[in-house]
């Protein structure tokens, strides 16, 4: 972070950086100290949060905006140990916030249908520790693996003592599948089910086999109404408790010598989220 507060994201190997501000010097320089310019302005080197990382990182298509990754993950009551099943990977946002959410003794298990997304999210997952390099999708088919990712798997044998090391420090907890999840969830006992894609009303049944009864939740986002209404229907007739839709506005409030008020800005509108819970049998 640079003195007026603005952010770049480095890798750790960088040594050297610069903007208009100067040019730093990395080397044995450890997160949490102040360096100084070659013409004397100052920066901050932080080690960055999720946050930061999710707001940085490559996209395929829309994520899902922290706002509601937030009441997603306390509606639901997500805890450290749980398996969740994810639809659609997409950019794999929430999958990051789902499987820290989880923790080590946890699983995500992500499906996405287009396999050109599901690589992309696989870089942003491996960034953040939460599959190994090279680590295989599910139902990716050999030819449609890039030639970076195929000798990335091959240089995996070799480097079983890096990645030991690597382990260490990552979650390695999310599984990456290709598939159309309306066809079907292949797991079972599963503790919560989110999904994000444009109709989880054809899902809801397969849902209800693979949740487990005493816990099982599930969890909604769409963009439009008629997706909401048509999702709570199909939850009502598979017979899902406690059926909840809510959107969540955000306003930034400002904080000046002048006065206090909200931002004259705010995001009008993200999508509906509905959380329900599956009935015992
Ligand atoms: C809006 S994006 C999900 C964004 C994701 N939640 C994130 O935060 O990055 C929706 C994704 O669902 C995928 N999708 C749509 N229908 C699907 C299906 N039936 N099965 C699996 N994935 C599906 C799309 O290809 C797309 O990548």
């Amino acid at each position: 972070m640079d003195e007026r507060e603005k952010k770049y994201l480095l890798k750790k190997e960088v040594n050297t950086f610069g903007n208009d501000l100067g040019v730093i010097n990395l080397e044995n320089v450890k997160e949490g100290s102040v360096i100084e310019s070659h013409n004397g302005h100052k920066f901050y080197l932080l080690e960055p949060t999720l946050y930061d990382i999710v707001k940085k990182m490559k996209r395929s298509v829309t994520t899902l905006l922290p706002k509601d990754i937030g009441i997603i993950l306390t509606y639901c009551g997500i805890e450290d140990g749980e398996t969740v099943v994810e639809a659609g990977t997409g950019s794999g946002a929430l999958t990051i916030y789902l499987a820290n959410a989880v923790g080590k003794n946890g699983k995500v298990i992500t499906y996405e249908k287009r396999p050109e997304f599901a690589k992309l999210a696989r870089k942003n997952l491996e960034s953040v520790g939460l599959i190994k390099k090279g680590q295989k999708i599910i139902g990716l088919d050999e030819e449609d693996e890039d030639t970076e990712d195929k000798e990335n798997k091959e240089n995996n044998k070799e480097n079983i003592e890096k990645n030991l090391k690597e382990e260490e420090s990552g979650l390695y907890n999310v599984i990456q599948k290709i598939g159309d999840i309306t066809e079907g969830i292949e797991e079972k006992n599963i503790d919560l089910i989110v999904l994000d894609m444009p109709d989880p009303w054809n899902v809801v049944e397969h849902a209800k086999n693979s949740l487990n009864r005493a816990k099982g939740r599930i969890a909604i986002y769409v963009p439009y109404m008629e997706q909401a209404k048509k999702s709570v229907e199909a939850l009502k007739k598979h017979g899902f408790l406690e059926v909840q839709t809510v959107e969540c506005l955000v306003r930034n409030i400002e904080i000046t010598e002048k006065g206090v008020r909200p931002s004259t800005r705010m995001i009008g509108h993200t999508g509906y989220i509905i959380c329900a819970r599956v009935r015992p049998e």
